[in-house]
């Protein structure tokens, strides 16, 4: 199996997962390490796995090393995943989401691997607070800003490849993910290590923006499912059915770390910050039956934190960085 992006958050622990459940399946790595403290993500389990720098974008490199390798299925997950960067530099959501998806496409044309792609509820667009609808496989594309705009466009690639060449693809939509490794320019990560080092955590706008949130595991575990028992050419829903505003949360991570209710600040908001998501995964459920397991919130918030908490030196340089760049943003 080959993993892109696998450096990163999900990627990093969907690696260490197939390690440990899966172990029928060799890894390798491709990440351009985007970020220099991605480098760390995979350290302990650095000798179990067959890791490369270099760029998806790069197609004869991957070729390659499928040949290389032997590799028999891809996963994708190598992105620019933060809305908040694409205010910084757009264009890399378009080089490295789409065109990166599409250079994958080309060593699926030539080679014939299997290819799941990961991509996001975003591409549905925003939901209304009050609106009882939730994102399905079939639900319009409506992206809102250049991350959601970017991935829908490496969607419409991979759909294609399944209807122009009948390429052997897959694609998930996730929900918001949550767990150890997260970047922590991140609203979990950001919120809990500013609190860790004395300070106030941020809430964009008004703070009652809806998100779905999901334990990363789980997430991991519907990719599996999907690669076991998905039908090549679909698209598959992840979803917890966990909604919660920003402010919620926000209150239990204070009050999980003995801070008062309103120690929080109100920025501006991100322009276009989308209002809510929801995801109805009762297709992946069914077709692929899978169910998510981590889903007491409060005990996986209360275990994140000590995560953080203990691993001060793999976020420290990272946040000093991140708060600098939310500083030129004004959020
Ligand atoms: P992340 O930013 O932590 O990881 C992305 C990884 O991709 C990094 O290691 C980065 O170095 C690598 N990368 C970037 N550009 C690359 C390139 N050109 N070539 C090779 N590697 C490159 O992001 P994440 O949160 O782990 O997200 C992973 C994937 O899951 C993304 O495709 C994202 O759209 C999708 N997703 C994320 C969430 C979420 O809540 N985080 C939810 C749904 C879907
Ligand atoms: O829905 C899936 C998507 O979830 C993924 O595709 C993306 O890769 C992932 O980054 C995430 O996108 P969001 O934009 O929803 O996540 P983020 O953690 O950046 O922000 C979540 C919400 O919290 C959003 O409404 C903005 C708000 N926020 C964010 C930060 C960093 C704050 O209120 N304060 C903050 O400090």
């Amino acid at each position: 199996m080959l993993v892109t992006g696998g450096a990163g958050f999900i990627g990093a622990n969907f690696v260490r997962s197939t390690l440990q459940h899966r172990p029928e399946y060799e890894i390798a790595v491709i990440d351009a390490l985007i970020d220099p403290h991605f480098t760390r993500n995979l350290d302990d389990v650095k000798d179990s796995i067959a890791f490369r720098q270099g760029d998806v974008c790069d197609t004869a490199f991957v070729s390659a090393l499928v040949e290389e390798l032997g590799i028999e299925v891809i996963v994708h997950f190598a992105a620019e995943s933060h809305n908040d960067n694409a205010y910084l530099f757009p264009s890399r959501f378009a080089h490295t989401n789409v065109m990166g998806t599409v250079s994958l496409l080309e060593v699926v044309r030539s080679t014939g691997v299997r290819l799941h792609h990961v991509s996001t509820d975003e591409v549905y667009g925003q939901l209304a607070l009050d609106d009882t609808e939730a994102f399905t496989p079939d639900t319009p594309y409506r992206p809102r800003n250049y991350y959601s705009a970017s991935k829908a466009g490496a969607d419409h690639f991979v759909r294609a490849a399944w209807t122009q060449f009948q390429l052997p693809v897959t694609i998930s939509h996730c929900s918001n993910n949550y767990g150890p490794y997260q970047h922590v320019e991140k609203f979990i990560p950001r919120t809990i290590t500013e609190l860790l080092v004395g300070g106030r955590p941020r809430l964009h706008g008004s703070g009652r923006h809806v998100r779905e949130w999901i334990h990363v595991d789980d997430h991991c575990t519907a990719i599996h499912a999907i690669l076991d028992r998905g039908r090549l050419g679909e698209t598959y829903v992840v979803g917890s059915d966990d909604e919660r505003d920003n402010r919620s949360i926000v209150e239990l991570i204070l009050e999980l770390m003995g801070k008062p209710s309103d120690w929080v600040d109100y920025v501006p908001d991100r322009p276009s910050n989308d209002l809510r998501y929801a995801s109805d995964a009762s297709k992946l459920r069914t077709e692929c039956e899978w169910m998510p397991l981590r889903t007491e919130f409060r005990k996986e918030m209360a275990g994140l934190i000590d995560w953080y908490r203990h691993n001060e030196s793999w976020w420290w340089e990272m946040k000093t960085a991140v708060e600098r760049r939310y500083g030129e943003l004004g959020r």
